[in-house]
């Protein structure tokens, strides 16, 4: 087996993740997605740490059984140190610090942020330094040039809501169960993307805003159901098209904005919003009429999983950036 065998735990939010890899090729990735936050429209902090207590251990079992591995064979134990839940850090990184301690290998405490970019080293096409990543999911928004695997920029993130809270929050406004996105991302397939205005949020430099969005999509809704109390179900698919068409707009004119201003042609997609298939189609699209590259990681690298937490540990691992028993979650880390 090539080496380094590397375990990586991944569990920033609300999905429990353990992948295996060896000589950066991946050869297990499990995700275990917390059901119990459907019912209360969001997740709830502490039910995903009991959450992923109860689902590491089968987690990371299952991770080494595909993979065939054994305890021994491993190198390395990497954990996500953060940004992400204080508790659900905490259960990933003591569970990691503990693994690595016991099997006296050395530990990889791995940035989640940096970790969504570098998914798209696990599989061809793989993007050359440099690049410019836009990274967006449930909790961030990020325009980053990537310079190497260790060395990162950030040159605009959002102001306010993260891309995809701006999916899931206009998502609960029209009834769609949580998460939205991918609810919303499904309807909108069928519906006229410019039937309903809405304002896309005008920010200087590249940094975004989505809460004007939110606000402008409630007022909407209040003022035309208590005209029509069924305005939503008969218009649900041309709301849905509208609102994403709104937010691709927002994020499209500083991603463009940026790769021009720094010169930069491969232009790569990362985080769970990265699944939306009107966001896929449109960069595609761009790339197509500028003549620039686009990357889009597999599905399964876009949201939350370990397999991303093993590729940058793979990065870190050959650049001797470990990490010891003394470090701890960091819920606000920084990507620098
Ligand atoms: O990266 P991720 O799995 O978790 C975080 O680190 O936040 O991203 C989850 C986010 C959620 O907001 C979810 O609604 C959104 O990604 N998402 C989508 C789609 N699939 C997932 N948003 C729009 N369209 C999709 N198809
Ligand atoms: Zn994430």
């Amino acid at each position: 087996m090539s080496t380094p065998v590397i375990l990586a735990i991944e569990s920033s939010c609300d999905d429990t993740s353990a992948a295996v890899m060896a000589g950066g090729e991946i050869l297990s990735n499990v995700v275990a997605t917390q059901q119990v936050h459907e019912q209360y429209g969001g997740v709830v902090p502490e039910l995903a740490s009991r959450a992923h207590q109860q689902h590491l251990i089968p987690v990371v079992q299952e991770a080494l059984r595909r993979a065939k591995v054994t305890k021994s064979d491993l190198d390395a134990v990497a954990f996500t140190q953060g940004p992400g839940l204080l508790g659900s850090l905490l259960v990933g990184s003591m569970f990691a610090k503990t693994f690595a301690l016991a099997l006296d290998k050395p530990l990889i405490a791995v940035n989640h942020m940096r970790a969504h970019i570098l998914a798209h080293f696990i599989r061809a096409p793989r993007p050359q330094f440099p690049f410019l990543c836009l990274t967006v999911s449930g909790g961030h928004t990020q325009l980053v040039i990537v310079r190497s695997a260790l060395d990162m920029e950030v040159i605009g993130q959002t102001i306010d809501d993260a891309a995809g809270e701006a999916f899931d929050k206009t998502a609960k406004l029209l009834g769609l169960p949580y998460p939205g996105g991918p609810h919303l991302d499904k309807q909108a397939k069928l519906g006229n993307p410019t039937r309903f205005p809405f304002p896309v949020g005008a920010m200087p430099g590249y940094d975004f805003s989505f809460s004007g969005l939110k606000t402008a999509v409630m007022y909407f809704l209040r003022q035309q159901t208590a005209q029509n109390p069924n305005f939503i179900q008969e218009n649900l698919a041309d709301l849905c098209a509208s609102i994403q068409h709104t937010i691709i707009l927002t994020l499209l004119r500083q991603f463009t904005r940026a790769a021009q201003d720094h010169g930069l042609t491969q232009l790569a997609l990362a985080g769970g919003v990265a699944a939306n298939s009107g966001l896929r189609a449109a960069l595609t699209q761009l790339g197509e009429e500028r003549g620039w590259e686009i990357f889009i990681p597999d599905f399964e690298f876009c949201t939350d999983n370990a397999g991303m937490v093993a590729m940058t540990a793979h990065f870190q691992f050959e650049a001797g950036a470990f990490a010891d028993q003394l470090s701890s979650p960091d819920p606000r880390l920084k990507l620098t």
